[in-house]
């Protein structure tokens, strides 16, 4: 079966509240608009936008995501056939007779069995050597990212690896069933701060983290896989690269002064912001890093704000009680 954009776990993801994100912008908008998914993530978002005639600017500072959407929205060529040639031949590799590599020596044992870390390492280094045009490239790339993630040895994501030893769970790529879109689509790798100062839009689309737990804590196995810079300097088991440069500072103590100047520096007609209600999280990593009244009171000199709430089943690491959980969109229709 072909892979789907939603065919990920993902933290934050805002896959079960698509259909809540367009109906806060119907009634301003309902295609032909220009809509920038400002912190992207999967693209799940901004896959749903283009299906409803949007034109999109999609945008994470992550570069595992940049590659996805390369694959899944990107505008180069590729070769449907040569690709499900390619893939086929990965799937029937035995991973137990390919040597040890970077990935397994890293990783296996760990989050992988060292039989699914062979193979993994080896298709990573097979995709850089096979002569592929740049999208078929990272449609490969998304391939082997989605099935890594699939049988990892995790929770869902990569902060800690399971305590269980990992079992052999078999690496089987599946190709991404890709849509053709008539819409421009722009795709950007960069800090949403800096991108605003370069974009205009008709609706922005915000959905930074919200808390102190770091993208790149939970996805820099992913990240590593894609990049493929091989660091071997790691810390602590978890196995974490040097990865400073990647930290979000929407999760750090500075997250009201750099969503003010997203918001102050924005040029959008609309803006919907994706903020969670856990202000009372008994685990300090789960407490929200700006509080309500600061972003209300920074949207509210932006425009008029109407504040729209959301019941949703939500990832927790079980300190917090999620009983009255809530998805909160904020809907800003600006004075631009
Ligand atoms: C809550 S998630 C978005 C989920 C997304 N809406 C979805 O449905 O998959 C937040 C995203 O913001 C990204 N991010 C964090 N800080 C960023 C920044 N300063 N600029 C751009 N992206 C950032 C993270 O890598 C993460 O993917």
């Amino acid at each position: 079966m072909d892979l789907l954009i939603g065919n990920r776990r993902y933290t934050g993801s805002k896959k079960a509240l698509l259909n809540d994100i367009y109906e806060s912008i119907t009634p301003f908008y309902k295609s032909k608009a220009v809509f920038a998914d400002l912190f992207a993530g999967t693209g799940a978002v901004s896959a749903f936008m283009l299906a409803k005639g949007f034109s999109v600017i999609i945008n994470d500072n992550l570069r595992s995501n940049y590659v996805a959407y390369q694959a899944w929205f990107g505008k180069g060529n590729f070769n449907f056939k040569k690709l499900k040639k390619i893939v086929s031949q990965f799937n029937s590799l035995d991973g137990e007779k390919l040597e040890r590599n970077y990935f397994s020596d890293t990783y296996g044992g760990k989050y992988f069995s060292m039989t699914d870390a062979k193979k993994i390492g080896y298709l990573r280094d097979q995709i850089e050597k096979i002569k592929l045009t740049m999208r078929e490239k990272n449609i490969l790339l998304t391939s082997l990212m989605y099935t890594t993630d699939k049988i990892a040895n995790t929770v869902g994501h990569f902060e800690h690896f399971l305590s269980k030893n990992p079992i052999d769970k078999g690496v089987v790529l599946r190709l991404p069933k890709i849509e053709k879109f008539t819409e421009n689509i722009e795709i950007y790798n960069t800090d949403a701060n800096k991108l605003i100062r370069e974009i205009t839009c008709d609706v922005a689309y915000i959905d930074p983290p919200y808390n102190a737990r770091q993208y790149i804590n939970f996805y820099h196995v992913l990240e590593n896989l894609i990049t493929w810079e091989r660091p071997t300097d790691f810390e602590g088991t978890s196995m974490k690269f040097k990865r400073d440069h990647l930290k979000s500072d929407y999760s750090k103590s500075k997250a009201p002064i750099v969503f003010k100047d997203l918001i102050d520096n924005l040029k959008a007609k609309l803006i919907v912001v994706s903020y969670n209600n856990t202000y009372s999280a008994k685990s300090s990593a789960s407490n929200n890093k700006i509080t309500e009244t600061q972003l209300l009171d920074i949207l509210s000199k932006k425009g008029k704000v109407v504040v729209k709430e959301i019941k949703h089943k939500s990832f927790n690491s079980g300190k917090t009680n999620f009983k009255n959980h809530k998805e909160i969109l904020y809907i800003c229709r600006t004075n631009i």
